[in-house]
């Protein structure tokens, strides 16, 4: 994701979380520090006309990884991009030598919840009103030594 995706992926951040979107302004401040050696990576998913579909983004700092956001336009969710997001993510915690990844997702969000448990994440606690203004609260999920096995992509059947 370069600096030039940050309006079309804004347009996408506003519709799918429109209760907590994240501003310009921190798109911003994670892509400076996608630079080589810098503790972002960040990614998007692009229809074949070259839209941006889908976008996700990964902190890894001493050893930890974190999903910062993942997200798939609702005209093509379910055939596999939210799944091909992850698997690039997790490749790259795996390759920057993450033990672990972390994540936080809404409790009333159980399609992202099984996309995370395909790749293995396990619940590991509860955020109590995590997410503002709507009080709702976090479950934090892990997966252990992250690593993408073929295998892992042939089961989201997105080959
Ligand atoms: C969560 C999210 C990223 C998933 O993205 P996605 O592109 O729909 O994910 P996938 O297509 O890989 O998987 C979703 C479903 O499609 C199914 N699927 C995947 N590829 C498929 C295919 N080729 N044919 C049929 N079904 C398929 C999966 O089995 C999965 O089914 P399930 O939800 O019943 O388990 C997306 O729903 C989203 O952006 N939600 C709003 C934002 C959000 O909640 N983000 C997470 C914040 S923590």
């Amino acid at each position: 994701m370069r600096w030039w995706d940050i309006a079309p992926v804004m347009r996408l951040e506003l519709e799918l979380f429109p209760e907590d979107a994240w501003s310009a302004g921190m798109f911003w401040s994670e892509l400076a520090e996608t630079h080589p050696g810098g503790t972002r990576h960040f990614t998007v998913a692009t229809a074949p006309d070259g839209a941006i579909v889908g976008y996700a983004g990964l902190m890894a700092v001493a050893g930890e990884g974190d999903v910062q956001t993942i997200a798939v336009d609702v005209r093509h969710q379910g055939s596999g991009l939210g799944a091909a997001l992850l698997a690039d993510l997790i490749r790259e915690a795996a390759r920057r030598g993450c033990a672990e990844l972390l994540l936080e997702v809404r409790v009333d969000n159980p399609r992202a919840q099984r996309l995370y448990e395909r790749f293995g994440f396990e619940p590991v606690g509860i955020r109590r009103g995590y997410y503002q203004p709507a009080n709702v609260d976090a479950l934090v999920m892990r997966l252990d030594h992250p690593s993408i096995e073929p295998k892992d992509l042939k089961e989201t059947r997105h080959g």
